[in-house]
């Protein structure tokens, strides 16, 4: 029988994206979003790539209501959990808006799972829970560290609420997928990343600023102790990730308690590499000026992957270049993000 999967924050960058994957996959899908920080027309343009399209319940994961009355009508076997606030800055400033969202979305999610015995969940974690690792590349053996947000905070409290709950019943299979630095967009340009007012993260502002919306970049810090002075991230490929998500969720249909998955390529490039690879891809320069360094960033945080690619036979496929084109089709494509007129 076909599987149907709940995906929370199906609507957003890296869970719209998965979707695909997962209707590709022969998968049944069931979104519940809350639209705050997206738009329906993602999972419209997910259909038009691929025929099939995701059942939508626009409505909150603080809900217990609504869940409650979804887990009874719809038979849902896992959840894919993206749901939750994500801007660093934002969460210094509204803590309380990110414990809400992120771990009492998260804890009242897991309320309505148990009572409906549902027990599979993969959960969006973040390599920031890594805090400042003192080598690179970062294997899951590594201790979480201490965060230096709020955000970052409700990634780290999340992860240690569901291990405690898979420990406390042996029913609960639980995925953390430890992102790196997701960037690109499907190779149709049809899907992307659709940042709300000015960008945080730094592929957003640069292709903003390659097709002219955007005077320039700002470099945070170039004395990095690092080969070039910039920071140093490991960029991963959308469709990759979404790809990640797939294998993640086939692997705990047949493993019990929590299994932790750092999810990057293992090679990390430099902002000024970024940069440079940018310009190549869009063949626009990139204006920019080196300032201070942005507080609570860290010098360099790249992935050991080679877990996820013994247990779930994943790794990923798209390089640098592609990730640069396939954003920069989907900024020209549109220009307004998904307000753009599909054509
Ligand atoms: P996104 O903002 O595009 O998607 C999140 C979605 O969740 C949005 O569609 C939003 O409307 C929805 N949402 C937020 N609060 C909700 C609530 N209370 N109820 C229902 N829906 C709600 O973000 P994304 O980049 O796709 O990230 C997805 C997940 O991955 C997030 O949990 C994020 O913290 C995590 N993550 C993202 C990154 C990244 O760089 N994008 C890195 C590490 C981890
Ligand atoms: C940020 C978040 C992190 C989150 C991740 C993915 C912070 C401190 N950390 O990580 O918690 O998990 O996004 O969403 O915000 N840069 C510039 N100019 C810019 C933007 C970025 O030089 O305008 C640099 C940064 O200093 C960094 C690199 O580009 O070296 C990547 O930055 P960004 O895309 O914001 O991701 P992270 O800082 O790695």
């Amino acid at each position: 029988m076909t599987e149907r999967i709940l995906v929370t924050g199906g609507a957003g960058y890296i869970g719209s994206h998965t979707i695909l994957t997962l209707l590709n996959a022969g998968y049944e899908v069931v979104v519940l979003d809350n639209l705050c920080n997206s738009s329906q027309e993602s999972l419209l343009r997910v259909e038009q790539i691929c025929g099939k399209s995701a059942w939508f319940i626009q409505g909150d994961i603080r809900d217990r209501e609504l869940l409650d009355d979804l887990f009874s009508t719809q038979q849902i076997d896992s959840v894919l959990h993206f749901a939750g606030l994500k801007a660093v800055g934002e969460s210094v400033k509204q803590p309380l808006d990110y414990y809400d969202n992120n771990v009492s979305g998260s804890l009242t999610l897991c309320q309505a799972m148990a009572c409906a015995e549902v027990f599979r969940l993969v959960f969006s974690s973040s390599a920031t829970v890594y805090g400042e690792p003192t080598h690179m590349p970062i294997s899951e053996d590594f201790p979480t560290g201490v965060p230096t947000n709020p955000y970052g905070r409700s990634k780290l409290m999340v992860e240690e609420l569901l291990k405690d709950l898979a420990h406390s019943d042996p029913r609960w299979s639980i995925a953390l997928l430890r992102y790196f630095n997701p960037i690109g967009a499907h190779p149709s340009g049809l899907m992307g990343e659709d940042p709300n007012g000015l960008p945080n993260n730094l592929l957003p502002y640069v292709s903003q600023v390659a097709i002219g919306k955007l005077p320039q970049l700002a470099v945070f810090g170039a004395d990095y102790p690092t080969p070039d002075g910039t920071g140093i991230r490991d960029y991963i490929h959308v469709v990759d990730l979404a790809e990640g998500h797939l294998k993640a969720l086939q692997a705990i249909s047949h493993k019990n308690g929590v299994n932790t998955w750092n999810l990057g390529t293992g090679t990390g490039y430099s902002v000024l590499e970024m940069i440079r690879a940018f310009e190549k891809a869009s063949e626009k320069p990139v204006p920019f000026k080196i300032v201070d360094r942005r507080l609570g960033d860290i010098a360099e945080c790249w992935a050991d992957p080679s877990k996820a690619e013994l247990e779930l036979g994943w790794k990923t496929e798209r390089g640098l270049q592609e990730m640069m084109s396939d954003t920069w089709r989907w900024q020209l494509l549109n220009p307004q993000g998904y307000a753009t007129k599909r054509y």
